[in-house]
């Protein structure tokens, strides 16, 4: 199978992007002496998402007409569906420190230079209207309006260059880029992929709604993001165990993969799923979950907001959206189901969420079965101890 026609393969917009360079050329990259700015984690990993292909078609940091394309009309200038800006932001005296047409170098807080720009735009840009189109409103309680909020004024662009990737050696054996994880479908000779997102510990309503995927699909990529969240969402390090147990478990071994997915976490709800979605369709995948308030915090989007949004542009991304109803479990049933599947009253029923398991588990609880495996249970609470 040509990984590159396979049209149930094709990247988001026609071709895979590889923005990393050769050997030699990278060599080079790093023994000049360039202008450089210090990146946020959040924008490193934008920049290994863009340079291994995860954003493809992005080559780059967005210029203004695609970042008010975006903003506006959820689409590329050139019509491509996109849903979330990818910018670089920097204050107005960084900016003004750089002149267009210069290779500006990228470097992490760490002191590990990661990328280079082609600076071909500096550009302003209105928060409040940023805020409202792509999260939905414009409340600074909203972890990633006020990530916004407190970004540099100016957003640069141009394509860039990866030259190291970040270092995810804590999770090794699941680090794979989107050229590997197409390699290895086809390897398996898994026709039809269902990607899942998860920031959050795994649990029963998760397995439910991935299992009743995988009753239709060859495999599940289980896809957790690893990138920044919250302060108060669980560790990566312990939801990668929390997986491990499960998928060791549960699963069978040779229908799924458990694959990391090196983004920071935006919240934004229904446009976050579409980039969620789009960004495993570069993986490779031909299907995508999206369930009850998909990419959510508080109270800000509606249940099914996302699942309504990404219908509108479900025939035009090029991968199968999953849509799955608020999953429970009901006790008089004695399994999983939802409104669509259980006749029960709601007093039998046991709702399960990732906030909820984090309650418990922050008071000194442990989940019922009903909620986690109990492997899955016996991981959280360690973490957790270990955690103080
Ligand atoms: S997030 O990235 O979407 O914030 P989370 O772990 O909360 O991660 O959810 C992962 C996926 O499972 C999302 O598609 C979400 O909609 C879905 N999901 C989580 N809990 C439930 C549930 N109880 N019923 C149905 N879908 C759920």
């Amino acid at each position: 199978m040509n990984l590159a026609t396979e049209p149930s393969l094709r990247a988001h917009g026609g071709q895979l992007v590889n923005r990393e360079l050769s050997a030699e050329q990278r060599k080079d990259y790093l023994s000049r002496q360039l202008p450089s700015i210090t990146v946020s984690n959040w924008t490193v990993s934008d920049i290994e998402l863009i340079g291994i292909g995860g954003f493809s078609p992005l080559t780059g940091f967005m210029g203004q007409k695609d970042y008010l394309s975006v903003v506006n009309d959820l689409r590329l200038a050139d019509g491509t569906i996109w849903s979330i800006p990818i910018t670089l932001p920097v204050t107005k005296e960084e900016a003004d420190q750089l002149a267009i047409g210069d290779e500006v170098a990228l470097v992490g807080e760490d002191g590990v230079t990661y990328g280079v720009l082609q600076l071909e735009e500096k550009y302003d840009y209105d928060k409040q209207l940023e805020a409202q189109n792509v999260y939905g409103t414009t409340d600074e309680e909203h972890p990633g309006v006020k990530k916004l909020y407190d970004k540099g004024e100016i957003y640069l662009a141009g394509p860039i260059h990866l030259l190291n990737r970040p270092d995810h050696s804590d999770f090794e054996d699941f680090y794979m880029d989107p050229k590997e994880t197409r390699a290895m479908f086809a390897e398996l000779g898994w026709k039809t992929i269902v990607g899942f997102q998860t920031r959050n510990p795994v649990h029963r309503a998760h397995e439910y709604i991935q299992k009743c995927a995988l009753e239709a699909v060859d495999g599940l990529l289980l896809n957790p993001l690893v990138g920044e969240t919250k302060s108060d969402d669980i560790s990566a390090e312990i939801r990668m165990e929390s997986y491990q147990v499960i998928l060791k478990h549960y699963y069978p071994k040779d229908r799924t993969r458990l694959v990391i997915y090196p983004a920071a976490m935006r919240y934004a709800g229904p446009r976050e799923a579409i980039l969620h979605a789009i960004v495993r369709k570069n993986y490779g995948c031909t299907h995508f979950i999206v369930g009850r308030d998909h990419a959510g915090v508080g109270d800000y989007y509606g249940t099914y907001e996302a699942q309504e949004l990404i219908s509108q542009y479900e025939a035009e991304l090029g991968i199968s959206i999953f849509k799955f109803e608020h999953a429970f479990y009901c006790k008089k049933c004695g399994n999983m189901g939802t409104a669509k599947t259980c006749p029960h009253d709601k007093a039998f029923h046991v709702h399960l969420s990732g906030t909820k398991v984090r309650e418990m588990l922050r008071n000194g609880q442990k989940p019922p079965a009903e909620f986690s495996r109990p492997e899955v249970a016996e991981v959280l609470i360690k973490g957790m101890q270990n955690n103080g």
